[in-house]
């Protein structure tokens, strides 16, 4: 028989494309979202849909009754700035509502939870390309809340109540090539969707956040992971944790660094013009070069990225406005 997995946060930008992923591998999917991010038109048809928020214990419980097999748990709030001015926001959200998603799985005995984690753990690198070792520093409330997440979920392990893999992400871009997911992020805080926005003229123009620093063209470099790519991680996570029930934590990158003047040249070439942009001061807790080793996703996973070409990766989101 199929199994069941509530997909928590499931209609919003990675939980759509986890929740496609387990359709296409042959799961059920049960999507719990309040929609105040996410977009129903994200939801496929395949999929069953309870509207509803994480820090509501009874329509969660109700949920987590319906004989859940897995939780993927992508349900937070991921704005950096963010979570520096309003931490109470982060707090309830990200900490209050992943405990009340833990303690509904332990009351109803759903064992296994992949959580959407972040290379925010981390802080500012001491080293790259970053591996799982890299000492845990974060230097937003946003990372603490994962990392607060991470250590609860390896408390509840410990204790034999769940197993989990929590799946560190670095810049997830794009979209799926098929262009069944199609709705964009309201009010964009990363670089791709702002650039899509100025390119499509939502917004007249965007800024190029520093180009001082010790990098090659001055710009800050990231590892950016196309989002069908992360989401076959969370099918293999989950898969891995219903063969053999051992708790595990992994990076989620290509390995391969890009310039922010890069992406933006890859996007003027994709797009076939110019793009109207400003160079202005660095962005406050931006570090110059954050990759990723993922050598642990692919040994314990087999998991290998198929995007590797920054402009195949910006053609799926391209596509969608053309
Ligand atoms: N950038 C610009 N202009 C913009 C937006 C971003 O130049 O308008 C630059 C940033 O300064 C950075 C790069 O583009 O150098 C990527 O920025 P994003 O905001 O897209 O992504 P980040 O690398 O800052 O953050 C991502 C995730 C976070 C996560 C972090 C982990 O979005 O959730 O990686 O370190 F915490």
């Amino acid at each position: 028989m199929a199994k069941k997995i509530l997909v928590a946060g499931g209609a919003g930008y990675i939980g759509s494309h986890v929740q496609k992923q387990l359709l296409e591998e042959g799961f059920e999917v049960l999507v719990f979202d309040d929609l105040s991010s996410g977009d129903e038109v994200n939801i496929l048809p395949q999929a069953e849909f309870i509207r509803g928020n994480i820090l509501d214990k009874p329509v969660l419980e109700m949920a987590m009754s319906e004989g859940i097999d897995g939780v993927v748990h992508l349900a937070a709030k991921k704005a950096v700035g963010e979570s520096m001015v309003n931490p109470e926001l982060y707090a309830e959200n990200n900490l209050a509502g992943s405990i009340n998603i833990l303690n509904a799985m332990v009351k109803y005995g759903v064992k296994h939870i992949v959580f959407s984690s972040s290379a925010a753990v981390y802080g500012m690198p001491e080293y790259v390309p970053i591996d799982e070792k890299h000492p845990i520093a974060p230097i937003n409330y946003y990372g603490y809340t994962k990392r607060a997440i991470e250590e609860n979920m390896e408390w509840y392990a410990k204790l034999g109540k769940l197993d989990y893999a929590a799946l560190r992400y670095f810049n997830a871009v794009g979209y799926a090539a098929d262009k069944s997911i199609t709705g964009r992020e309201r009010n964009p805080q990363n670089l791709m969707p702002i650039i899509m926005e100025a390119a499509t003229g939502k917004r007249e123009k965007f800024a190029i956040f520093g180009n001082d620093y010790d990098t090659p063209d001055g710009t800050c470099v990231r590892d950016y992971v196309h989002v069908s790519d992360l989401a076959k991680a969370h099918t293999a996570a989950m898969k891995k944790l219903m063969a053999d029930g051992k708790s595990f934590t992994v990076n989620l990158g290509t390995g391969k660094g890009t310039s922010v003047k890069e992406i933006v040249e890859a996007c003027e070439k994709v797009i076939g013009r110019k793009l109207n942009y400003d160079y202005a001061a660095r962005r406050a807790g931006d570090p110059a070069k954050l990759t990723a080793n993922a050598d642990k996703a692919k040994e314990l996973l087999g998991w290998k990225p198929q995007y590797t070409d920054v402009e195949d990766i910006i053609r799926t989101v391209w596509n969608l406005e053309i």
